[in-house]
């Protein structure tokens, strides 16, 4: 897709994330998380205490180091904090077993990374469909789930590529489609717009805005302040703790941006 195309993003099947807005989808209350490496320990959470309720778009931001990557492991049931509690849509995530949390992990949350993480010999569309093999579905399910996602994020046209045959930005989307495939109501994306060029990653901001307006609670790490703009709330972390937490204020439509940025052919 050329950089002029309007990306649109919808949902062919009238979903279920109609939002719900002001239910708390993350609640995490006093979460530690300390990595021992052989003698040494790294603090590397000490002590977060957070609400994010559903149709949230957050920014995380912070120095390198400061611990939102290790944050956004334990939102995503990828690692267990080492003290404090957090409830995921009302779970208490410490309380379920390996299957119960891979089950709900699969099913509740999206992740999307700055590397893209797609299998090279593999098409968009095969891509796509990878974390539905995990859930229960015959395969004319998968393959609508997936062209479904696809579409989602402008690239219905782009199913039988390889990864080398797109651009990064084309990349990433698929990428996100992957992470939405399973209609998950949560969305965390850490530094995805890391390797991108800036119109790129406004481009994926007109995205995660689409998605957002549409009910998915989203959670973005970024290192750029101008991306953190596109956000509703921005968070900064500081040596493994909240530093700030605030509403953007005057917030940046993608859309807009777009028009002011130039094209590169
Ligand atoms: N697996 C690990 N083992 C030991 N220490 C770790 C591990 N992962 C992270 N750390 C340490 O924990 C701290 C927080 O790291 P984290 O990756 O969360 O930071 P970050 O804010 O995501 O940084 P960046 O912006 O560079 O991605 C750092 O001091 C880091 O060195
Ligand atoms: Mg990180």
């Amino acid at each position: 897709m050329s950089a002029q195309e309007p990306i649109s993003v919808s949902f062919p099947d009238g979903r279920e994330t109609v939002p719900r807005d002001g239910e708390t989808v993350i609640h995490v209350e006093e979460i530690h998380k300390v990595y021992s490496l052989g003698e040494t320990q790294v603090h590397a959470l000490r002590g977060v205490t957070l609400e994010i309720k559903r149709g949230e778009f957050v920014a995380i931001m912070g120095a390198s180091g400061s611990g939102k990557s290790t944050f956004m492991n334990i939102l995503g049931c990828l690692d267990k904090p080492a003290s404090g509690r957090y409830l995921l849509e009302g779970i208490d995530v410490a309380s379920l077993d390996k299957r119960q949390l891979a089950a709900i992990r699969n099913r509740k949350i999206g992740f999307v990374f700055q590397g893209f993480n797609l299998l090279a010999r593999t098409t968009a569309l095969e891509n796509t469909e990878l974390p539905t093999l995990y859930a229960r579905m015959d395969r004319a399910e998968r393959h609508r789930r997936a062209l479904e996602a696809l579409q989602m994020v402008g690239l219905a046209e782009r199913t039988g590529h390889f990864p080398s045959q797109l651009s990064g930005g084309q990349q990433q989307r698929v990428a996100i489609a992957r992470a939405l495939v399973n209609r998950p109501s949560i969305l965390l994306a850490d530094e995805p717009t890391g390797n991108l060029d800036s119109r790129t990653s406004v481009e994926l901001m007109e995205i995660f805005q689409s998605l957002n307006a549409r009910g998915l609670t989203i959670i973005l790490v970024t290192h750029e302040h101008d991306i953190a703009q596109f956000a509703k709330r921005s968070i900064v972390f500081r040596d493994g703790k909240i530093r700030r937490d605030e509403g953007v204020a005057r917030r940046a439509v993608a859309g807009e941006v777009l028009k002011t940025m130039p094209v590169i052919e």
